[in-house]
């Protein structure tokens, strides 16, 4: 949608130059036009952050001074039903954020096995009740909309157990949406090839909004911050591995309660920020 984009234009031109990427092409296609007055200094395309350094090279960005990820959906994917994402009302259940890519929520709870089922819920909804839940998911087969497969966490939860601050399939529909779209695969690959094409000198930025989001970032912030990755017992470093990374954000900056208060959504991001060292010379 480009919010953050028309921000940093503001900032940076004239003389800057941005490119906007999202793998969601009606995304792309709002933020073509949000982007409109900035004319040629704005350039939006399709493409994944996980193949980042071709898709810039691509359109001409081989270089950048500041890479900004924010990851996750958008409102506007979440707020509109034909897209599958949301419990709240009757949907396909599909969950792609590029409709071009193969894999939808409904093969996942249709044809996957239930251990399978069980893990994706597990490890990217952090579900507690994901075994019971898969046996639901399962035993109701075929799943057609977003409502049955909300009904069937419903189900699947003994009522005393819903949690009181979100609704209680939030874990089940966030855990299908990452597996569908592989997201956390894709932040790895996306840091990797934003450290690729970064100048040094240059930031990358990153919005997370789960912890699950935030993990593989912090990770890699500390990992490319290090000059050695030996076991600490290890006397001497045989890894050869050198610091790329300065750390600017020690801990992630997160809204203020003006913030919050003038959008509620935004009360779990967590921004994380690091530097590109220069190379040593
Ligand atoms: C939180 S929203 C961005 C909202 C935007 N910053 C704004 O201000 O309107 C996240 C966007 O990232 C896109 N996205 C998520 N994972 C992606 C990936 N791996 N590659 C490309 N785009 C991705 C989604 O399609 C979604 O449009």
């Amino acid at each position: 949608m480009a919010g953050h984009a028309r921000q940093i234009l503001e900032r940076i031109v004239p003389g800057g130059r941005l490119l906007g990427i999202d793998r969601d092409p009606e995304a792309v296609m709002a933020g073509e036009s949000t982007l409109a007055p900035f004319g040629p200094a704005a350039t939006v395309v399709q493409g994944r952050f996980g193949e980042l350094d071709r898709v810039a090279a691509e359109a001409g960005f081989a270089r950048a001074d500041l890479i900004l990820f924010d990851f996750g959906i958008s409102s506007a994917q979440l707020d509109n039903p034909e897209r599958g994402f949301g419990f709240r009302s009757e949907g396909p259940l599909d969950m792609r954020m590029d409709p071009g890519s193969d894999l939808t929520a409904a093969r996942i709870v249709n044809q996957f096995g239930e251990s399978e089922i069980e893990r994706i819920l597990r490890d990217y909804g952090e579900e507690r009740w994901a075994r019971r839940i898969a046996k639901f998911i399962v035993a109701r087969r075929p799943l057609r909309t977003t409502r049955d497969l909300a009904a069937s966490v419903e189900a699947a939860i003994p009522r005393k157990a819903w949690p009181r601050d979100i609704n209680v399939a939030t874990r089940t529909f966030q855990g299908l949406r990452i597996a569908v779209n592989d997201e956390i695969a894709e932040i790895e690959s996306g840091l990797r090839a934003a450290l690729q094409i970064l100048n040094p000198g240059g930031r990358m930025a990153t919005i997370s909004f789960h912890s699950l989001e935030d993990r593989p970032v912090k990770s890699f912030f500390i990992v490319e911050s290090k000059d050695c990755l030996c076991p600490p017992q290890q006397a001497i470093c045989t890894c050869g591995h050198r610091a790329t990374l300065r750390i600017v954000t020690r801990r992630p900056v997160r809204p203020s309660p003006e913030e919050v208060a003038a959008n509620p959504r935004a009360r779990s991001a967590r921004l994380r920020v690091a530097e590109k060292l220069k190379p040593p010379t």
